[in-house]
């Protein structure tokens, strides 16, 4: 059984092939009904709009059928289930799970009570693999990940997106230039990781000193819901945005990502600028989430 819980346990030419399958995938246009017949459960125990939706619509492009759970509240965790019981009870429902839970190393434990695959539709501030195979899609859409300069702007620190996007760079040839409020810069233990991995990174205290000489910028969303209280999120809320005199002097083939929801940090007069890739990069999300679903089932 495959179960899909974190980019760290993916090889390089196993995350190649992932993107290729995709790509053939998108590439077709229409879809052969490779699921029909298969049931997945869609448990989301945080909000969520893309990975959700486009979880749902990837199976059902490929004739599969959905479950869904949307909340604590819609579910008999409410009344004190663990988590571990209700997958097991899950598991003889369908043939995959597709988990977001708030608690990060949810997914890894789930996938230990688990009869079928379980997919980790991000844990917390731990990983969002399926986010992080379209981001790389993405760039792989726009140039090759090869000798290219890639920054990470934003919450570093609770920014699943984040962590596991920079773990996943660290099997290509990229130097990685991270630039966060303070306090949200990148866990130390994960940078000596990357470091140690032989990831070039390059930190920065401020989007100016580095954003002309980016190949990509990947902003992320200030992580509200996982500070301890209001005041400290207060402290660093709102301390950047992308407008379009911030993208002045930029590369000509600068792309500009980000996982959304944006919460104030790109402007939407942005938008409309042919550096703005991060609705493309939602709409991946479809091919990439229909070769993870195969990968998982077939
Ligand atoms: N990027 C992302 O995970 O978005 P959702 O929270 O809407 O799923």
């Amino acid at each position: 059984m495959h179960h899909i819980i974190s980019i760290r346990d993916f090889e390089r030419d196993e995350i190649d092939a992932l993107i290729t399958k995709a790509q053939k995938i998108q590439s077709l246009g229409s879809y052969k009904r490779t699921l029909s017949g298969k049931l997945v459960a869609l448990l989301f125990f945080e909000p969520s709009t893309r990975t959700k939706m486009s979880f749902a619509s990837a199976l059902s492009r490929l004739g599969g059928d959905a479950i869904t759970v949307d909340s604590v509240e819609g579910s008999s965790i409410s009344k004190g289930e663990t988590l571990a019981d209700t997958i097991r009870v899950v598991s003889s429902y369908v043939d995959a799970i597709v988990l977001r839970h708030p608690k990060e190393g949810a997914a890894r434990l789930a996938s230990e009570f688990a009869s079928v695959p379980v997919i980790n539709a991000g844990d917390g501030a731990g990983q969002h693999p399926s986010q992080t195979l379209l981001d790389l899609y993405t760039i792989k859409e726009n140039m090759p990940l090869d000798n290219i300069d890639v920054g990470l702007l934003g919450d570093l620190r609770y920014g699943r997106t984040a962590h596991s996007l920079s773990y996943a760079l660290s099997n290509y040839d990229v130097r990685l230039h991270t630039i966060a409020p303070k306090g949200l810069e990148i866990p130390q233990w994960l940078s000596k990781e990357l470091k140690d991995r032989g990831l070039d990174i390059i930190e920065h205290s401020s989007m100016d000193e580095i954003i002309n000489e980016l190949d990509v910028l990947y902003a992320t969303r200030i992580q509200r819901e996982r500070f301890p209280d209001s005041a400290s999120y207060s402290r660093v809320a709102h301390s950047y945005r992308i407008t379009p005199e911030t993208l002045e002097n930029v590369r000509k083939n600068l792309i500009l990502l980000h996982p959304l929801p944006r919460a104030g940090e790109i402007d939407p007069g942005v938008d409309s600028l042919p550096y703005a890739k991060y609705f493309r990069q939602a709409e991946n999300g479809i091919p990439i989430r229909m070769a993870m679903l195969e990968d998982v089932m077939l």
